[in-house]
């Protein structure tokens, strides 16, 4: 496959498809992101993975990337309110980003307007994540490029609108719209054109890559899993993000306690448990993503798992996606 596909998306980023591999917690590695570019999509970058599960420090990371690739990625930048030295890491990998070259963020949670300010200091672009125009109208106040729509299928923190409902939710900010969460067939790619979109962003699809550092039972999980074993629980990070259901989801459920549900509501306690369970959970899911399933963990996927029969390499999937949009217009 040869011939662009050209949406607004992908002419802002200079790249071949529209097609982006969303930033994962723990299943980001350099050459999951390098391997998406190369193949003509953009691959983003996940920092907190990059030097706590990958332990490289992002600098390195990104000039790894780019000694695999010569293509653009991007970098994910969670900019949620939490404490000043979070705040500050942001800060400093927005920073390191902007050095190493990279032109393309994807920023989820809280008010993005800091990263835009300063990434159009050198035209970068920005997108922001989100599941509703309440956040949408936060992002284009702060002067976003455009919004990355999730709908309730995705993985990670999943949204709660389908993939229509969210394209009419997001269309009066007037801004390009990405469709996250729940693809991960090539027919659904072209169903979000289709509809609209200007592109999409897959996570889970591209776990089950040879590229992605996940162990091999996570991606064979992926493989077997449909779209009904996907659960939603609130015992990684205390907000609800979407796993796979083994025995161990079945016994533990999927509740957080009253305890600890009371210090999630308490204005003055809600920071610190916050900080405490995205600790643990960050431990967890990487024990879990590099080392396969123990009897205590948890491997998160999307709905997408029903559109996803086999281990591919990351080239394949966007060769077979693009393959379908061509053959859809022809
Ligand atoms: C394992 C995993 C880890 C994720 N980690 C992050 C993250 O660190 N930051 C983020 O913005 N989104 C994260 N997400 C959410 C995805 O970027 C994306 O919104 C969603 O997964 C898309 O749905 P899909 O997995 O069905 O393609 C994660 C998703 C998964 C499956």
């Amino acid at each position: 496959v040869t011939e662009r596909i050209s949406t607004i998306f992908s002419d802002q980023l200079g790249i071949d498809y529209p097609i982006v591999c969303g930033a994962m917690f723990p299943c980001s590695n350099p050459e999951l992101v390098a391997a998406v570019s190369e193949a003509g999509g953009i691959g983003v970058v996940q920092p907190l993975s990059m030097e706590f599960i990958y332990e490289r420090k992002l600098r390195d990371g990104l000039r790894f990337i780019r000694s695999l690739t010569d293509k653009p990625y991007g970098v994910n930048l969670t900019v949620e309110k939490s404490s000043t030295r979070y705040a500050e890491r942001m800060e400093r990998y927005l920073n390191i980003a902007l050095e190493e070259g990279c032109r393309f963020f994807v920023t989820s949670l809280g008010k993005p307007d800091w990263v835009v300010k300063k990434a159009k200091e050198v035209d970068a672009i920005v997108y922001h994540k989100c599941t509703l125009a309440k956040h949408a109208a936060k992002a284009c106040a702060g002067g976003v490029d455009g919004l990355i729509g999730v709908t309730e299928r995705g993985g990670g923190h999943a949204g709660v609108l389908s993939m229509e409902k969210l394209y009419e939710e997001l269309t009066p900010f007037k801004v390009p719209l990405i469709c996250a969460g729940g693809i991960g067939a090539p027919h659904e790619f072209v169903a979000a054109l289709n509809m609209g979109y200007q592109g999409i962003l897959m996570s889970t699809r591209f776990i089950a890559t040879y590229e992605c550092g996940a162990a091999q039972d996570y991606k064979e999980a992926i493989v077997r899993a449909s779209e009904d074993d996907i659960v939603h629980t609130e015992r990684v990070t205390g907000v609800p993000i979407a796993v796979i259901r083994t025995p161990y989801v079945d016994k533990v459920g999927t509740k957080i306690g009253p305890i600890a549900r009371f210090l999630f509501n308490h204005p003055r306690t809600k920071g610190w448990i916050r900080a405490y369970y995205n600790a643990i959970a960050g431990w967890r899911l990487k024990r879990s993503s590099l080392k396969g399933l123990s009897t205590r963990d948890f491997y998160q996927a999307g709905k997408s798992v029903s559109g996803i029969s086999s281990i591919v390499s990351a080239k394949s999937v966007v060769d077979s996606f693009v393959a379908e949009a061509k053959r859809a217009v022809s």
